[in-house]
């Protein structure tokens, strides 16, 4: 194989067929098309009007990554593994199109910079789609919160009935998730918003550079002040990698609520045909694979963080090539990441409740006996704790009995406290339950209607 033509000057012979598959990235980074090309705009048109490169020169280099943009977006773009990376395949189809010129847009910049620029802007988009794909699954929840402000389901803690809660309610806990998950991407997205551009392969140019020209053309908020960091980091990455993992993991939390609730044992909801798959051999079956999948998803997201964790550990300054390895995680993280939002914006959106499956189960596991207790606190003066023991009693006698709480007879109920009256069955429902915890961000309706209307505004 003959010497590379961008950087083997000096060398005699081309890379080893082994060297060139350990070494290129084409394959992956041409994800990075756009951003590379949106780059080479920013900077070409700087050198111009710094007087570093000439007038013409500028325009034709303007010219022709316009066509490859073109080649990109159209698919006739000849991404080539002999010229290894993205940036090397831009450059070499700009000088197939436009000749020698082409040879001046490298001038002041290196493909350090251009990696960390290019993949900083690849990663500011990655944020808005995410932010975009929560926003699509909040929707859906607070349509399904609107529909069920008085649905009332059991609510569990260690999986057990605890106290009855409403499904609106359920609904909007996972709103207020997925807001702090958009808040995190927000907060990366802000963070990385400044540019690499220009601090070349990492000590700066001699070049009279205009950084902020570029900067500003391309987004950012300003250059990045110290070059060796610009070529450096990729903290950013993490970042969003970090976020993702964490949006991930709340995911899986819905989706594994989501095929329990659909299995019959539980039958609190039914996926639509449209999110459900059949079995080959068991004709009955209905099965909620799209919510196992974004369970599953998590340990893809996750392990993209910790892959590019694991390579930025321990890496001296400046560029080293095991930053190459920053990408495939991060492509990975953000296509399992889309595709979960928007499988759980569609789960959420097309699911059926059934009210009266969620309400025989809420009856279960005496989930009154707080309110009993609270009964006895408030209109007996007892302490709570004594109070909590009364209720046990009850339970166990309701138990024996075969009777819900609300059914055990007053006689019962006196034998256990004789300051127990008739008053107290106002409390033992799971309807008068639900409606009586009007604490702020408590389960009644009346106060869950004011979380739907806070969330109404903010995500029109
Ligand atoms: N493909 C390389 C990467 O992704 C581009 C930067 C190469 N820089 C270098 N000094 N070899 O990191």
């Amino acid at each position: 194989m003959t010497a590379n033509k961008m950087w083997g000057g000096r060398f005699s012979r081309g890379p080893s067929a082994i060297m060139a598959e350990i070494n290129n990235s084409i394959d992956f980074d041409k994800r990075l098309a756009r951003e590379d090309i949106a780059g080479s705009e920013a900077h070409a048109a700087m050198l111009a009007a710094r007087g570093i490169i000439d007038k013409a020169d500028a325009d034709s280099i303007a010219a022709g990554l316009a066509t490859i943009r073109k080649e990109v977006d159209s698919g006739s773009f000849p991404f080539r593994g002999e010229f290894e990376d993205i940036h090397m395949n831009v450059e070499s189809r700009l000088a197939e199109l436009i000749g020698a010129a082409a040879g001046r847009l490298h001038t002041a910049r290196s493909r350090n910079d251009q990696v960390a620029t290019d993949l900083r802007l690849w990663v500011r988009d990655a944020c808005g789609r995410a932010d975009e794909g929560a926003l699509g699954f909040q929707r859906a929840l607070l349509a399904q919160a609107e529909r069920h402000v008085e649905t009332i389901m059991p609510g569990f803690t260690h999986m057990q009935p605890a106290q009855p809660v409403t499904f609106g309610h359920h609904c909007l806990a996972y709103i207020e998730m997925a807001e702090r998950d958009r808040g995190r991407f927000a907060d990366a997205a802000k963070r990385l918003n400044e540019s690499p551009l220009g601090a070349a392969a990492l000590a700066g140019t001699t070049y009279a550079i205009d950084r902020e020209a570029t900067a500003s053309r391309l987004g950012f908020d300003r250059p990045m002040r110290n070059s060796m960091d610009a070529v450096s980091a990729r903290d950013f990455a993490l970042e969003f990698l970090g976020a993702s993992a964490i949006a991930a993991s709340n995911l899986s939390r819905l989706a594994e609520e989501i095929f329990l609730w659909a299995s019959p044992a539980f039958g609190f909801i039914r996926l639509p045909d449209a999110f459900s798959t059949g079995s080959s051999i068991m004709p009955q079956k209905r099965n909620p694979d799209a919510a196992e999948l974004v369970r599953a998803k998590t340990g893809r997201i996750l392990g993209a963080f910790v892959t590019l964790l694991t390579v930025m550990k321990g890496l001296p300054l400046a560029y080293c090539k095991d930053l190459q390895e920053d990408k495939e995680p991060v492509f990975a993280a953000s296509d399992a990441l889309d595709l979960a939002y928007a499988a759980m914006a569609g789960m959420v959106a097309e699911l059926t409740v059934d009210a009266a499956a969620m309400k025989r189960a809420a009856e279960k596991g005496y989930p009154t006996a707080t309110d009993l207790a609270d009964w006895l606190v408030a209109h007996a003066g007892t302490p709570f704790r004594e109070a909590h023991a009364i209720a046990a009693k009850a339970v166990a006698k309701a138990e024996a009995l075969g009777l819900t709480l609300d059914k055990l007879p007053l006689t019962e109920l006196k034998k256990l406290a004789p300051e127990i009256t008739g008053d107290v069955y106002k409390v033992l429902s799971i309807e008068t339950s639900v409606a009586a915890r009007k604490s702020y961000g408590g389960t009644s309706p009346e106060r869950v209607r004011e979380q739907i209307a806070f969330w109404k505004d903010r995500l029109k």
